[in-house]
């Protein structure tokens, strides 16, 4: 038989490093920045804290926190806050980097955690919104240590924006 279907691949590059010793002072920097603000959660109820840090184009460093709530799904991840400040603060103002790290209350913080399904779309959008792809910068407390060159990569076949022109 004819086969017609087509086989279609995703795939992308990321960096891995051992430890956060590795990186460059600026990327070192936003990651400690990240870590901080990890400080400022309030995530009473899931016990795990997140920090966000952004580099802005324009130098500025701008940090967010998860911030959840008694009644569960009104709560929302550090990167969206992070983002919401971002535009609030500079609009049009493109994100160069933004690091995420986390402090679990109840279990060891030692490797990456990737932004959830929601945060990759916010991520995805605010990109093509500024045209400018945002690098991340993974790592927890310790450990391992992500580097992706565009959020929209943890998001292959997205709905976007465009589809509502
Ligand atoms: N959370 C974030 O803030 N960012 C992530 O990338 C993953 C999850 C928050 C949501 C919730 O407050 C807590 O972490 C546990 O899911």
């Amino acid at each position: 038989m004819l086969k017609i279907m087509k086989e279609q691949k995703f795939e992308f590059l990321f960096e891995e490093y051992n430890s956060i010793d590795e990186l460059n002072e600026h990327d070192k920097q936003l990651l400690n920045e990240a870590r901080s603000a990890t400080q400022q959660a309030y995530a009473p109820y899931s016990n795990f804290h997140v920090g966000a840090a952004a580099k802005l184009i324009n130098g500025k460093i701008i940090t967010g926190s998860n911030q959840e709530n008694a009644s569960f799904p009104v709560g929302i991840c550090a990167e969206r806050v992070l983002l919401g400040s971002s535009a609030s603060l500079y609009p049009e103002v493109a994100i160069e980097t933004m690091a995420v790290s986390y402090q679990n209350k109840n279990a060891k913080s030692d490797h990456p955690i990737s932004p959830c399904g929601m945060c990759r779309q916010a991520l995805q959008e605010f990109e093509g919104r500024m045209k400018k792809p945002i690098r991340l910068i993974l790592g927890g407390m310790e450990g391992k240590v992500f580097v992706i060159d565009s959020a929209s990569s943890l998001l292959p076949l997205a709905f976007t924006n465009e589809e509502l022109e």
